[in-house]
């Protein structure tokens, strides 16, 4: 949007707060967009006593938000580009990996594209840490009445905007998810084009 565009509405919060508390270690991961959301918990959990170690990551150097206040409010901050014009090249679950394989951790936190957020949940499986993702399932109500947010959380079915937005990395259905958030692309690049966006 310009400056000086409206939007037409907003509602929120919606959903679940994060569980603020002393973990112990933590790891935070956030991909593109994914870093806002993981900037105010870094903050929160560093506040709360936990050692924090935030890995956030983008396409190249342009794209990529935050870093000086993720840097601020965590105990170390890993930069990664996928082109490595900024940070260690690579993808986030490279460093991740190697951090667990050094260390015991208590929590991973990751938001970020669900292709990023499957990888993260089958790196920290084998080691058995706990793994929270924020699920960005399509939403239309956000208020648990039209089913678009429906996520399938260890075969349960579940909305993301009322019960979640936070679940267990390792018992969401990413596959399902994956597949129903596509569910509407080729409207979305009509109406793209339309509106002479890429
Ligand atoms: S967005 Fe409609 S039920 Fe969640």
């Amino acid at each position: 949007m310009k400056a000086g565009d409206e939007l037409y509405s907003a509602v929120g919060p919606l959903g679940h707060a994060t569980e603020i508390k002393n973990y112990g270690k933590v790891i935070v991961v956030g991909g593109g967009v994914g870093i806002a959301e993981i900037f105010p918990v870094a903050k929160a959990l560093k506040n709360a006593g936990n050692h924090v170690t935030a890995i956030i990551a983008s396409r190249t150097k342009e794209l990529l938000i935050l870093e000086h206040e993720l840097k601020t409010f965590s105990n170390e901050c890993l930069v990664m580009t996928d082109d490595g014009s900024h940070g260690r090249k690579g993808f986030v679950t490279d460093t991740l990996k190697e951090l667990l394989e050094k260390s015991k951790y208590d929590l991973v936190y990751a938001v970020g594209p669900i292709p990023m957020m499957k990888a993260v949940s089958v790196v920290t499986k084998p080691f058995g840490v706990f793994t929270l993702v924020s699920l960005n399932a399509l939403m239309v109500d956000g208020t648990g009445m039209c089913g678009c947010c429906r996520v399938s959380v260890g075969k349960e079915m579940k909305f993301s905007c009322v019960d979640g937005p936070e679940f267990d990395a390792s018992l969401v259905d990413w596959q399902e998810l994956s597949d129903r958030n596509c569910i509407y692309s080729d409207k979305e690049k009509h109406i793209c084009r339309l509106n002479g966006m890429r």
